[in-house]
């Protein structure tokens, strides 16, 4: 899996990150410490960057902002880990997911020692109103979540539906991780209203080009296995387009009815790209972000500002670019 642009202006601290976070499954101790040494490599690590960008373009506090850029990845990883199972995704990141290699029930407990240790850390930063900003963004993916599986097998989702779940599950830690940024450093509530809609705009433009790798990507690129999500009956934006252009036909079938056979989803995926759906939410992914973009011109106007800018462009931009 490849990452994203590598951002020269916050090199440093993101290797501070690193070393945080390769470090927590020894500070984790045994029996721990071998379960979570798999699920911590390999990630592209966009939260932290977008936390540590937004941050340093306020002239935000480096400390701080290392520790919240830490803590939010650790939450993203525990939300991975719990996804795999709820998913049963055998692989991520190019390797096995927890579940298969240590079995679910310790899975579980990793994904919630990640979601703990993460909240913990912004905690001992001694701001209370950090850590209200990121439990209700953890309460909401976990809402995103539920609500996504409560609509599987609904034919007629809408896209409405759909952007509310993204919203939930993907965008609310974006946007925490933005508003976070700006509490350290001191941000008005203007600024603060500004942060939380630039990371909720960057979040679902995030989540869009991820559906459409589901449907379109390689897993040597993607370290997914793809089809994923038409498999599980989880109705993306390009399922979504592809029954809107089939003159508001509902949702293909076999993906409604849930565990679909492999000719069912390689048919459904063959149609999807086949009737332009892809090329229609590439372009709606590529509208957010030039929405993101738009609003990040409200910031100071510096590297960090410009680096978040050459982010929201790259996260929709061509695949190869690792999502
Ligand atoms: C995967 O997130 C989950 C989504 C919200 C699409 P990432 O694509 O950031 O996963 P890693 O951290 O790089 O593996
Ligand atoms: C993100 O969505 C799920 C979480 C909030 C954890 P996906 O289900 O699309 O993420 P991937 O594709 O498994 O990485
Ligand atoms: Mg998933
Ligand atoms: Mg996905």
């Amino acid at each position: 899996m490849t990452s994203l642009h590598p951002f020269p202006e916050i090199h440093e601290d993101l290797m501070v990150v690193e070393d945080i976070l390769l470090s927590l499954p020894r500070e984790a101790g045994v029996p721990v410490e071998d379960i979570l040494s798999g699920a911590i490599p390999g990630g592209k690590r966009i939260r932290p960057s977008v936390v540590l960008l937004a941050g340093r373009m306020l002239g935000g506090p480096r400390r701080s902002l290392v520790e919240i850029a830490a803590a939010i990845e650790m939450i993203h990883i525990g939300t991975l880990v719990h996804d795999d199972i709820i998913d049963s995704v055998p692989r991520r990141r190019g390797h096995d997911s927890l579940h298969t290699l240590w079995g679910v029930s310790p899975a579980v407990l990793a994904g919630d020692f990640l979601l703990s240790a993460g909240l913990g850390r912004v905690a001992s930063l001694g701001d209370p109103g950090l850590v209200s900003v990121l439990t209700d963004a953890v309460c909401s993916v976990c809402r995103g979540e539920i609500r996504e599986l409560a609509n599987i097998g609904r034919t007629g989702t809408k896209r409405e539906e759909y952007f509310r779940v993204v919203g939930e599950k993907t965008a609310s830690l974006f946007s925490a991780g933005m508003v976070m940024a700006g509490m350290v450093s001191g941000a008005g509530n203007e600024t603060l209203y500004a942060l939380e809609n630039s990371g909720r705009l960057l979040g679902t433009a995030f989540q869009l080009v991820d559906d459409i790798a589901d449907i379109t990507g390689d897993e040597r690129v993607t370290g997914k296995v793809p089809g994923t999500d038409l498999r599980r009956g989880i109705v993306t934006l390009p399922v979504i387009i592809f029954a809107e252009m089939q003159g508001n036909r509902c949702i293909p079938e076999p993906l409604c009815r849930g565990n679909p056979d492999e000719d069912a989803v390689r048919d459904i995926c063959r149609e999807i790209r086949a009737s332009g759906a892809i090329e229609e939410c590439q372009k709606a992914a590529g509208e957010i972000a030039m929405e993101t973009r738009k609003l990040l011109a409200s910031f100071p106007d510096n590297c960090y500002r410009e680096a978040l800018d050459r982010l929201a462009q790259e996260i929709v931009g061509p695949p190869e670019h690792g999502q």
